[in-house]
């Protein structure tokens, strides 16, 4: 197999994912899915892929190699099952999941089937990240032990009233407490610390928004891995001020990096021993750890707003099922950066008792 044939589900993230494929040389986006005809039309427009379709059923029936899951969050277990029943490899949006069983479920069906399934985590692939993961790699950090992530990123005005309908934005990430949309702020933490999470702590703030919401205006969630390394991640949703949904932050024993805090900040990075002691320097001064597929890639490829590489996360994912190879965010990855964030709910509804996370692999 040359190239992968792709069809996508969901013409609302899924549009920006099938216009990413463009510059994805493995991949060729065949077929979209959609029940709502006028998302499905401008994405035609955009893309001009001509297979469309109303009923997932039919996208599955059809000669689609792989399917990109972008259907509302409580759903992509459901549609990521039913793909790979129909043998079809799966690229599933965050997150992985919305319920403990449903992990499971996803889980047994990825083992049963030898289906290839990643997780659709596109902040690991953010742009300065990639120097920062360059520079893990490369040994400049030593020792991680310690890193952090927050998701600010004032919404308010898009959760609607649990009265005017159901609305998926609403019922998971407004009337739930914790940290339900997690895998932002850990798939990247992960990525590099790369061990599981053991334990998981969330404290909140209260509501102080909406009188109607259940999830904390901020909630911080903190989070222990296997051997003992610490991590922070904040949620907040709903406070007026700089959004700043991208802030990570990872200190070793030789270096440590700081995300920008806001409009007027820059990526931060000291490395001991060649930095100046008590400075910063920019991020940027190392940007010979990009990864050549970054320095190769135009402009115009780079379309989520935030320096994301969607293309190369679905390249990474065309190449692992022509290779026959691990994709970068497999199941069980997928499931260590979704589980304890489903997990922090049960954490906060017990006044931030530590709560263990399952270990998928066992
Ligand atoms: N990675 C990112 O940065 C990012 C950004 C935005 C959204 N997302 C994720 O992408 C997913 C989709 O988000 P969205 O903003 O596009 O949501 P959305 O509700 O705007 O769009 C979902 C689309 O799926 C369609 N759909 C749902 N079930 C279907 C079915 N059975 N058959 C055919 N069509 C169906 C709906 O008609 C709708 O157009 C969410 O899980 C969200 O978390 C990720």
């Amino acid at each position: 197999m040359d190239k992968v044939r792709f069809g996508v589900l969901g013409a609302g993230r899924g549009a920006g994912i099938a216009r990413a494929m463009k510059y994805a040389p493995s991949a060729e986006l065949v077929a979209l899915c959609d029940m709502n005809e006028e998302r499905l039309r401008q994405v035609v427009a955009a893309t001009g892929v001509t297979q469309t379709y109303a009923r997932y059923e039919d996208l599955l029936a059809s000669d689609v190699n792989a399917v990109i899951v972008a259907s509302p969050m409580p759903l992509h277990v459901e549609h990521s099952v039913q793909a790979l029943k129909a043998g079809k490899h799966v690229l599933s949006e965050v997150t992985a999941a919305t319920e403990m069983e449903q992990c499971w479920e996803l889980l047994e069906t990825v083992k049963s089937t030898g289906l290839k399934y990643m997780l659709a985590e596109n902040y690991n692939y953010q742009r300065p990240w990639s120097i920062v993961v360059g520079m893990v790699e490369a040994g400049v950090f030593g020792d991680l032990y310690y890193g952090e992530a927050d998701q600010i990123q004032e919404f308010k005005g898009g959760f609607h009233h649990p009265d005017s309908g159901y609305n998926w934005r609403t019922s998971e990430l407004a009337l739930r407490q914790g940290h339900q949309y997690i895998t932002h702020n850990l798939g990247p933490l992960y990525q590099v610390f790369k061990e599981r999470i053991k334990t998981v702590v969330c404290l909140g703030s209260g509501q102080r928004h909406l009188e109607w919401a259940k999830a904390d205006s901020t909630c911080v969630v903190l989070l222990e891995t296997e051997t003992g390394r610490l991590l922070r991640i904040r949620l907040d949703f709903f406070s007026d001020r700089p959004n700043n949904f991208t802030y990570l932050g990872i200190q070793g024993v030789n270096a440590a990096y700081e995300a920008p805090r806001g409009p007027q900040d820059e990526h931060k990075i000291y490395v001991h021993g060649r930095t100046e002691r008590g400075a910063w320097e920019n991020l940027w001064e190392y940007q010979d750890y990009l990864p050549e597929v970054w320095k190769a890639m135009p402009a115009e490829a780079v379309n989520d707003g935030y320096d994301g590489g969607s293309s190369i996360m679905v390249e990474d994912f065309a190449r692992s099922i022509i290779d026959d190879t691990r994709p970068p965010i497999d199941v069980v990855d997928a499931l260590n950066i979704t589980a304890p964030g489903l997990l922090s709910e049960v954490s906060r509804a017990r006044g931030g008792k530590p709560v263990d996370v399952p270990n998928f692999t066992g």
